[in-house]
């Protein structure tokens, strides 16, 4: 084995399957670039302030910039005796400047290093999460556009309820993604925190600019506290907890659409080109790409439960636990982007079997509450009105017919307060166009809704 970096005062060393074990480069070097652009602002900050002699400045930045030209190449190799990515940096750059490049360490630790490619890691990822869910949010728009008059049967506890506009169906799912990029842009104001210059816990002697560096590296605010800087990950668990959110939002609306391209709804169909087929089933068209999606929501709440347990009772500042918050973020982040855009691939390229979902609105006793509400406008309290319609309700299932097949005979029977304008009543585009209220599924509040979408989208 090499010496090590930090191997001053060590007289043995460790096994190779030691190191093995305590090695972070195997995931960390996707934070190479942040690595690098961190070790350049802190090298352009020592020299700016002269804690390091600008020459030897000159000759580390010549060295970093060369490293980061064969990064971007590909022409790096990384080892695990270098352990991480920091280290692995440092060693490249000592084996092209020679011992000057050890001045680059000076007034930095690992740890406010290793937190700072971190924050640079996820500063850069969350807007273009940002960006995928406002693709998805533009594809709701427009199908919602499509469909504020698609009546479809609305549901709770899986069963009818009430007749709703699919175009407010898909606006629902606006709405929560819209909360989703709500949480990721506050997730951005945590994020965007320099923790560099806090050192190693305790700040440093040496006269650090740390706002400096903090604007170098694009950093809005730097850590108050050194402690803090070094130890917190809340940032990384809000991106978790924000990813575990927004992917049950795509889990449910993957699990509708996987039982509404089902022979038994057949209200949507979804293109070739987001399905399989069965390597035994001739006639199969499989939803994969939505049950894959559902499937993965799975994966990032077991991130989030990992880091937070991780992170339970952990004592200040660093301990090498933290090592362990890496992998399921970059993991999340390379389960978001795609399932964000195979989501709204298979959203954008759907049909919508119209016919379908509202025949499915017409064979049923989702009009009740119409009746009920027919009865509580002509006076009967709505108590007693509820109960009269429950009492055709259980007629209509042991007669075989819906309110709307009953005769006006049958109907005053039941109450004298029924009169032949009920039926137009009881038909479903008519249940949903009526629903005026606020934030409801009449035709005019999903329009309204979508031009108010329209407008927060183009802002
Ligand atoms: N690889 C380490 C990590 O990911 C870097 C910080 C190491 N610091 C230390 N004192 N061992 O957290």
């Amino acid at each position: 084995a090499t010496k090590k970096l930090w191997g001053g005062r060590f007289q043995e060393q460790a096994a190779a399957w030691v190191d093995a074990f305590g090695a972070s480069i195997s995931f960390d070097q996707l934070m190479a670039e942040e690595d690098i652009e961190g070790s350049l602002a802190h090298v352009k900050m020592l020299q700016k302030t002269g804690i390091v002699p600008s020459n030897d400045c000159d000759q580390i930045i010549a060295g970093l910039e060369g490293i980061q030209k064969d990064l971007e190449a590909g022409k790096l190799t990384f080892s695990v005796e270098n352990e991480d990515i920091h280290m692995n940096i440092e060693s490249i750059l000592t084996d092209r400047i020679g011992a000057v490049a050890g001045k680059l360490h000076t007034a930095r630790s690992r740890n406010d290093q290793v937190a700072t490619d971190f924050h640079l890691y996820l500063k850069k990822r969350l807007p273009k999460i940002i960006d995928e869910i406002t693709t998805v949010q533009q594809t709701l728009i427009r199908l919602a556009e499509e469909n504020v008059e698609t009546i479809m049967p609305g549901y709770t506890h899986l069963q009818h309820a009430q007749p709703i506009s699919y175009g407010h169906y898909l606006m629902a799912y606006y709405q929560m993604f819209k909360r989703d990029k709500e949480r990721f842009t506050f997730n951005e104001v945590h994020t965007d925190i320099s923790p560099l210059g806090a050192a190693a816990l305790a700040g440093t002697t040496f006269p650090i600019d740390r706002q400096m560096t903090a604007k170098t590296l694009g950093f809005s605010q730097v850590y108050a506290n050194s402690l803090d800087a070094v130890s917190d990950r809340d940032f990384a668990l809000e991106f978790l907890s924000n990813s575990s959110i927004l992917m049950m939002h795509l889990s449910r609306f993957c699990e509708e659409l996987s039982m509404w391209v089902s022979h038994e709804f057949q209200y949507l169909e979804l293109s070739d080109a987001y399905t399989t087929g069965s390597s035994i089933m001739p006639q199969k068209k499989n939803p994969d790409m939505a049950e894959l999606i559902r499937g993965k929501s799975g994966r990032v709440y077991g991130h989030l439960m990992g880091l937070l347990a991780t992170m339970k009772s952990l004592p200040l500042a660093y301990n090498k636990d933290l090592q362990e918050d890496k992998e399921g973020v970059f993991d999340t982040v390379k389960t978001l982007l795609p399932a964000l855009k195979v989501f709204n691939g298979m959203l954008s390229t759907v049909t919508v079997k119209a016919d379908n979902m509202k025949a499915a609105t017409e064979n049923d006793f989702s009009n009740a509450t119409e009746l009920a509400d027919y009865l509580a406008t002509k006076g009967v309290p709505f108590r007693e009105a509820h109960g009269i319609v429950g009492q055709l309700v259980l007629k209509g299932i042991q007669t075989h017919q819906n309110l709307q097949d009953m005769s006006l005979g049958e109907l005053k029977e039941a109450s004298p307060k029924i009169e032949a304008d009920v039926y137009n009543e009881l038909k479903s585009e008519v249940a949903v166009e009526r629903r005026h209220s606020e934030g409801g599924t009449g035709f005019d509040q999903v329009r309204k809704q979508i031009e108010q979408a329209k407008k927060e989208i183009e802002s």
